[in-house]
């Protein structure tokens, strides 16, 4: 693996909620983020000096107007709960908001035990639950989509 994508990898599979077929399609957005610059999908991070404490990729979402993907949001297992993910969203929140005027951003999740800090760190920033696909990614593992609704504050 190459060493670039290697940070972002370890700190994936340190907090051991994502599968091993997961982390390969991670790998595959990270090398595909690396090598091309105008890829279709935006990496942002939180740094401490040297070290990555957490990062988020998104995408705006084919077909639509304004609506943008959250594919991943990864935070250091050694620094949860101190806001990294939440500084990480405002990141995203500004981001997406310079692009678009008005923006749904959308995340898909899952029911697993495993994604409980996530569903309810989604639901403490303003996202709402907008639909559920039972037994989706396996049998009692269901899809969870969270949505948020933002626009431009011209004040
Ligand atoms: C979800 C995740 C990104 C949150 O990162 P974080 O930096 O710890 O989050 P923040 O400190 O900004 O936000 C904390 C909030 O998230 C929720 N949360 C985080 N960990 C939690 C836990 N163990 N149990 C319950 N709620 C939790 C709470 O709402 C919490 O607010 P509170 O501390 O006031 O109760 C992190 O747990 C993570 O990397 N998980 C593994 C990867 C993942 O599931 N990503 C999302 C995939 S869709």
């Amino acid at each position: 693996m190459k060493a670039e994508i290697l940070k972002y990898i370890d700190i994936a599979e340190r907090t051991g909620v994502f599968r091993s077929a997961e982390i390969d399609v991670l790998k595959e957005i990270l090398r595909e983020i690396k090598k091309n610059p105008k890829s279709h999908y935006t990496l942002l991070e939180r740094e401490v000096g040297r070290d990555l404490l957490g990062f988020a990729i998104i995408g705006r979402t084919p077909m639509t107007e304004f609506a943008w993907d959250i594919y991943w949001l990864v935070v250091d297992p050694g620094c949860h709960r101190r806001g990294i993910a939440g500084r990480l969203l405002e990141d995203v929140e500004s981001q997406v908001l310079r692009a678009c005027d008005k923006v749904v951003l959308r995340v898909e999740t899952s029911s697993r035990a495993s994604y409980l800090p996530a569903r309810n760190f989604y639901l403490k920033h303003g996202f709402v639950e907008s639909g559920c696909i039972n037994d989706f990614y396996a049998d009692g593992d269901s899809l969870v989509i969270f949505t948020k609704r933002l626009e431009k504050s011209y004040s």
